[in-house]
């Protein structure tokens, strides 16, 4: 037998032990590829009309492309105008033909009552018959940011802005059997609860993860579960973790880079992929008296899975009316304002 110094077999044992490693992890890639699952169905969705809010990137986007690609009508319900209508255009280009009118840009911010009410409002005078009401638009950032209405952003958008506009919907939606998708996340299951204490309030948990997100995101359950017993059509989902502008607030070290892309490249799923969640709720007959918020399902990798989160009544009917009194309590101040700032501008007219 010749002689091998010991060297060589090292480096041909760590060749192969690396070679092994790759291979396994684009193994795991490929098996976690096929487990995120795709929408099979393509039946025409000519004549139905959804609303989507977020429209204009990450899943909203790719949601609103493959609904039109399906003949639909989308409203496509975002903050910033400019944005809609670039992403209308990259839809266009994108698919090709697009029946005219099929995209629809209307404003929507979500951070303001104002907003909320004047975009109710347009839709109901112009759209007669709503199909599918996507409750998309989200974030999650790193400092203190509030809503219009002083209400920190996680509560304020995440939840309580989708709140209202589905009150101010809700004759329509509950007479037409609309659809509502809301789009949770996983991270209801980690580290969350409803803080009732500090409800709308920017809180430092001392936490390495985003609670206040993750507390928006198990509002975001509740609120499906709750309206689900008062009669909504409603599906809720998480779309796993998608490379979408989602990330943009978060800034992540050189070294972040290097420790976590492995982890990252396995996890982290296309928007069009994460997408497939929503629209498979917003287009499939999915949930049954068995399987349905209120019995703890969702919609994960294109297919109904339960919660491990134990959900309670009691937190379901408070966050309701908590919100409600969120509402009330907003308009209530600003009537206070335009009042007092009325009486000031009296008194200044009569002074000079
Ligand atoms: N990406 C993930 O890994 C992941 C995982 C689980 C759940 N989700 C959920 O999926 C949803 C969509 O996230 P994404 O990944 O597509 O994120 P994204 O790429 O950041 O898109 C979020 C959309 O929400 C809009 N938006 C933010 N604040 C708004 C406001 N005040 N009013 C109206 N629209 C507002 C954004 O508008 P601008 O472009 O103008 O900012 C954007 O269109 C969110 O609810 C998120 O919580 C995402």
């Amino acid at each position: 037998m010749p002689f091998i110094p010991s060297e060589v077999t090292l480096s041909v044992a760590g060749a192969g032990a690396a070679t092994g490693l790759l291979g396994s992890i684009v193994l795991l890639r490929l098996y976690k590829l096929r487990k995120w699952g795709w929408v099979k169905s393509n039946f025409s969705l000519r004549g139905k009309t959804f609303v989507i809010t977020g429209a204009n990137t990450g899943l909203g986007y790719e949601t609103t492309k493959a609904l039109v690609r399906r003949q639909a009508t989308v409203v496509m319900a975002c903050r910033n105008l400019t944005k809609a209508n670039e992403a209308i255009g990259k839809i266009h280009t994108e698919l090709g033909a697009v029946a005219p009118g099929a995209l629809i840009p209307m404003e929507l911010d979500l951070a303001s009552f104002r907003s909320i009410r004047s975009f109710a409002r347009e839709l109901v005078r112009t759209v007669p018959q709503l199909y599918c009401l996507v409750n998309n638009a989200g974030l999650a950032v790193r400092t203190p940011e509030f809503t219009r209405e002083h209400y920190e952003v996680h509560f304020g958008v995440n939840h309580l802005g989708q709140f209202l506009l589905v009150e101010l919907l809700k004759e329509r939606l509950l007479e037409q059997q609309t659809r509502v998708v809301v789009v949770s996340s996983r991270m209801h299951e980690i580290e969350a609860e409803i803080d009732f204490e500090q409800l709308g309030r920017w809180v430092e948990y001392g936490s390495r993860l985003n609670r206040l997100y993750n507390n928006s995101k198990l509002m975001n359950f509740y609120y499906a579960r709750e309206l689900y017993k008062r009669g909504y059509n409603v599906h809720v989902l998480c779309p796993g973790l998608c490379h979408t502008d989602f990330f943009r607030h978060y800034e992540p070290k050189w070294y972040h880079y290097l420790v976590f892309s492995p982890i990252v490249w396995l996890m982290l799923r296309s928007g069009e992929q994460g997408a497939q969640n929503i629209i498979y709720a917003a287009t499939e007959s999915v949930t049954t008296p068995d399987r349905n918020p209120v019995t703890g399902y969702f919609i994960s990798n294109v297919k109904m899975r339960r919660s491990k989160f134990h959900f309670d009544e009691e937190t379901s009917v408070r966050l309701w009316d908590a919100s409600v009194r969120a509402i009330a309590d907003a308009d209530a101040k600003s009537v206070e304002q335009s009042v007092s700032t009325s009486s000031e501008s009296t008194r200044d007219a009569r002074r000079s």
